[in-house]
């Protein structure tokens, strides 16, 4: 199975698994945004996890997913939890929205689903176009050397009952990409399985983009603490940091 089989198909069973609040993100990253209220727009929203935090928290929020599937459960939780928002169903890589954003998001490293450098650059440039001039965009990018090394991580979640293992695996490079296996193992034996590649990048090749576009690198942080780190020097091999880019013009 594909990635947008995964997304399209399994929507509410990659949502379960992926469930974990990011709330206590909200409160550091308007802090060192400098905004207390606006628009916020999240590129590649999913479940709106991230996003609904932000509704919460007072914000317009707006998320932009090419998934019918995600965007039905993202309204379906910001339903839940008696929240409105706005939904754009578009690839993040060409939009345009009615009315500019203050700031904008996109954790979990989801930018790497994107596959080429040209891609990367026509979503920050259409981004740029519809947010306001200053703002911080916030990614969690992984940004490393190609390595061999492969990587796997398992947890339980419940869904619809039964307790349901998350397999999440990284099995090497090849090219400048990784191959990703997500399997779902249900307690009768059934399983779900998809594997797809997500782009690996480089400092300097984020960098290089970068300058392409009407962003720059003005801060990193440590996603768990929001501890600084220098972004002036190599950001390669560190665990998922948050990259704040701003909007110079
Ligand atoms: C890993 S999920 C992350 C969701 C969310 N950011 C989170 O942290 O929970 C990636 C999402 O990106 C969406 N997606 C992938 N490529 C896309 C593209 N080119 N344009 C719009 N959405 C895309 C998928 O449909 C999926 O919902």
């Amino acid at each position: 199975m594909s990635e947008s089989e995964l997304y399209d198909d399994f929507g509410a069973i990659y949502a379960a698994a992926f469930d974990w609040s990011m709330a206590d993100q909200v409160e550091p990253i308007c802090g060192l945004s400098g905004i207390e209220h606006g628009r916020v727009v999240e590129p590649m929203c999913g479940s709106a996890r991230l996003l609904g935090a932000f509704a919460a928290a007072g914000f317009e929020t707006l998320g932009i997913d090419r998934s019918a599937t995600m965007l039905a459960l993202a309204q379906a939780y910001y339903d839940q939890q008696g929240l409105t928002g706005q939904w754009l169903q578009s690839d993040i890589t060409s939009f345009n929205l009615d009315e500019g954003c203050h700031l904008a998001v996109c954790p979990s490293n989801s930018l790497a689903h994107l596959s080429s450098e040209a891609l990367m650059i026509k979503h920050l440039n259409s981004l740029s176009r519809n947010l306001l001039s200053g703002a911080s965009y916030w990614v969690q990018l992984d940004l490393k050397q190609p390595s061999s090394t492969g990587q796997l991580e398992d947890w339980q979640f419940e869904y619809l009952g039964e307790t349901v293992t998350c397999e999440w695996a990284s099995s090497g490079t090849h090219n400048s990409f990784e191959t990703h296996v997500t399997r779902f193992l249900f307690p009768d034996g059934r399983l779900i399985e998809a594997t797809y590649d997500m782009k690996v990048w480089s400092f300097a090749d984020w960098q290089r983009v970068l300058k392409q576009t009407p962003f720059s690198l003005s801060a990193a942080y440590r996603t768990d603490t929001f501890a600084p780190v220098a972004a002036a020097q190599s950001l390669d091999n560190e665990p998922l940091l948050w990259q704040q880019l701003t909007k110079l013009h």
